[in-house]
This record gives C-alpha cells, structure tokens and sequence, in this order.
C-alpha cells in the first residue's frame, strides 16, 4: 500500500473545509515540532509530502493525504499543539481545530500521538490524551525522534510514558519508538496504520 499511489488532497483551515467522510481516516498529532510532519514522509516512503520544518508552527492547518488510488484511506497531518510563542488567538484557533476535529470525526480510526523521546510526556500532552480519553478516540502513542538520545535515557523516557499509557483507557497499551532520521521503527509504525484502518 504504501509502495502505491500516495497524494496531498487538501489543507483545512477550519472544519467546514474538512474532505467528505467517505473512507477511514487516521490522524498524527503532538507537541509542535516533535516531527509529525516527518514521520508522514517516513511513513510514505516520501520526502517532502507533508512539509517539515526546524521552526516549530510549521503545520498550521489540517492537511489530508489520499492513500491509494482507488481511494483507501486517508492520514491527517494537524497542527501542533503547546505551541508558546505563537500569538494567544492563533493558538487557540489551531486548539479548536484539533479539538472538533479529534473529538468530531466520525470517520476517524486512531489517531497516533507523538512525543519527543527527549522530553517524554508534557502537560499539554496529558490534556490531549484525556480528551481523547473522554471521546472514546482510540489512541496510540509513539516516541519521536529516538536517534536523538541515548539508549538508557530512552529505555528510562519509555518505561514512564508506559506507565503513563497503562493510566489512559482509549489508549493502546505498547508504544513505538521511531526515528524518522534513521528510519526507526517505520515497519512497525506501518502495521499499526493498516491495523487501525483494518487492512
Ligand atoms: P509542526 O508542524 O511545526 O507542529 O512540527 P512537526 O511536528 O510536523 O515537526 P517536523 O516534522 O516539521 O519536524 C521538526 C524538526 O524536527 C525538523 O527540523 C525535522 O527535521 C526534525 N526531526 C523530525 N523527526 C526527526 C527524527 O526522527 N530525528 C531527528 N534527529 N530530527 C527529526
Ligand atoms: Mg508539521
């Protein structure tokens, strides 16, 4: 699937732009920066679908890929949360669209939650996953930019996010370690997309 047709639909700035609910969806969320963005083009096997960028803000709106062709499924690429330096209002915009979204949408499958194997779980984060705790959104965690620490800092860094997971009732009780620099844990990262869409 992933060697087949792979395209960027469209970007959403607010809800109403949404794509028509035909097939299933998934969703990358996290922390801005953490590597959303890459872990799309990891993921796809291609550079440069979703953009990546050093400065964190770099997603600001919903974008949808197109898995496929005939259509399969689709991968929202959102904006990042927990982003301070942005203007007050702007963050708040991008917080409700993640929300409604998250919360809203039916054809959603599980959305994929990124945390960056250097900081482990945030506040921001814990918000995130109790909301999908309460909206019943089946959830997976998966530990971003691994190459980035060393081996008993991450193995420390993913025995506390685990025990963290085990707390949240929508989420699934293993994690993924990934590295979209090394190509860390994309095989994995693959089988558990085709799993939530159930292909
Ligand atoms: P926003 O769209 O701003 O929320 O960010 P994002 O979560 O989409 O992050 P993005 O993929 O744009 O990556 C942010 C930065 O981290 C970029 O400079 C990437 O090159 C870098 N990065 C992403 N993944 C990895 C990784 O696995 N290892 C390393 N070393 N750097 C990474
Ligand atoms: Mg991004």
């Amino acid at each position: 699937i992933f060697s087949g047709p792979i395209s960027f639909l469209k970007s959403a700035p607010q809800l109403q732009f949404l794509p028509e609910p035909t097939v299933p969806e998934i969703a990358f969320a996290g922390r801005s920066n953490v590597g959303k963005s890459s872990l799309i083009n990891a993921l796809t096997g291609r550079n440069g679908l979703a953009r990546t960028s050093n400065t964190p803000g770099r997603t600001q709106e919903l974008n949808f890929f197109d898995i496929g062709d005939p259509l399969i499924f689709r991968i929202c690429d959102m904006p990042g949360y927990g982003f301070a330096k942005a203007p007050p209002k702007v963050v708040q915009k991008w917080r409700y669209l993640i929300n409604d979204y998250l919360r809203g949408r039916q054809v959603l499958k599980r959305t994929f939650v990124l945390i960056d194997s250097r900081h482990g779980i945030k506040n921001t984060d814990e918000d995130v996953l109790e909301m999908l705790d309460k909206a019943a959104v089946s959830y997976r965690i998966v530990m971003t930019k691994a190459d980035k620490v060393k081996t008993a800092a991450l193995e420390a860094t993913k025995a506390k996010v685990l025990a963290e997971a085990k707390k949240h009732p929508a989420a699934h009780p293993d994690l993924i370690v990934t590295s979209s620099e090394k190509k860390q844990g994309i095989d994995e990262l693959r089988m558990a997309v085709l799993d939530a869409v159930q292909i």
